[in-house]
């Protein structure tokens, strides 16, 4: 069979990982695999490369993606289904593995009603697809946001100060509950839990009553003060998908936590640091288990489906199953988030 693999949406650690899987286990089964280069735009534009044991060779701990990646959605472009139709049978694939977020196997989803035959992998930082309770790159994000931490408590302590971090998620709040908990934050502010600008103002006075006199707050992007009129995003620009550029909470917290208390206040905004980096062993096992299991799951013609991590089984679920919904932070992590900080 010839297989073709694409990457879509946000970089993360471990896509590499997950295209040297497919590509190992397709021609140890005798298949071939085409790499499609930029997402879903390289099979509008038949834009391909070969992967084989020379073109993925040293790959493993490499971050971003060979094949390149983008955030196109051929259902927003002229004729772009068609389009792809006829290019997955120019180029003789004869199914296809599409390693992406909610976005890219959305599309996936909706080529797949259209007889398209997928199987999809799991990938985002940030860890909110609802079907798998682990998504590519959701690790070595943390671990990111951890170290940056650890970086952040001596210079706060020195200075007597509250370092806001802001770190990414989109609207989930996994990056910065994790990242927070193992990084030992003093407050973590997340999509999923409300809270109020006076809240975090309160948590600081009495952190300073008790003589803790710096604080390390992590809030996520997404995250929304009720008190605050509307979400915080990056100008008025959305996506293909409809999505704004997500980023800016952090500065609009330090100013109101500062004028408030009177303490002086720092911002640290981690951005793509937590999707640049080489993938730490969880990412790299875990697509190394995905990818060869998408590639069995081709084999046996289970098509519509996505590979799925429950728990620390590795199943298969149906795409619209893997996709319905959302994947908000477990009420037992924020609990957790709430003692500890
Ligand atoms: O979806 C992954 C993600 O990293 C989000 O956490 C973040 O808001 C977004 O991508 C940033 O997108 P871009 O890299 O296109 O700016």
């Amino acid at each position: 069979m010839r297989i073709g693999v694409l990457t879509g949406g946000g970089d993360a650690p471990g896509l590499n990982a997950a295209i040297r899987a497919i590509t190992r286990k397709a021609l140890e089964e005798k298949d071939e695999v085409l790499g499609i280069k930029n997402g879903w735009l390289g099979l509008l534009e038949g834009d391909t490369m070969n992967l084989n044991l020379e073109t993925i060779r040293g790959i493993l701990p490499r971050g971003g993606t060979i094949l390149g990646t983008s955030r196109t959605n051929p259902f927003k472009r002229e004729k772009g289904p068609q389009k792809i139709q006829e290019n997955l049978k120019r180029l003789k694939i004869e199914a296809l593995i599409p390693i992406g977020g909610e976005d890219t196997l959305g599309v996936a989803l909706k080529l797949s009603q259209m007889g398209v035959p997928v199987v999809g992998i799991p990938k985002t930082i940030d860890n909110d697809i609802p079907g798998t309770t682990y998504s590519l790159g959701f690790d070595t994000a943390v671990n990111e946001v951890m170290e940056a931490l650890d970086k952040l408590h001596p210079t706060a302590e020195s200075h007597h100060r509250v370092m806001v971090v802001e770190v990414m998620g989109r609207n989930a709040g996994w990056v910065a509950a994790y990242g927070g908990l193992a990084g030992g934050a003093d407050v973590i502010l997340l999509p999923e839990a409300p809270f109020t600008l006076g809240d975090v103002c309160e948590q600081l006075r009495n952190r300073h009553q008790q003589g803790k006199d710096f604080s390390i707050v992590v809030i996520a992007e997404g995250a929304k003060p009720k008190d605050l009129k509307s979400a915080v995003v990056q100008g008025t620009k959305v996506d293909e998908f409809g999505h704004p550029r997500p980023g800016g909470i952090g500065h609009v917290l330090a100013q109101e936590v500062e004028a408030r208390t009177g303490y002086e206040t720092r911002v640290t905004i981690l951005g793509h640091l937590q999707r640049g980096g080489s993938p730490l062993a969880v990412d790299r096992i875990s697509a190394t288990r995905m990818g060869v299991k998408a590639v069995e799951l081709v084999r046996q013609g289970k098509f519509g489906t996505m590979v799925a991590l429950q728990g620390d089984r590795l199943v298969e679920i149906p795409l619209e199953e893997g996709l319905a919904g959302t994947r908000p932070v477990d009420k037992e992590i924020y609990r957790l988030a709430q003692i500890f900080t």
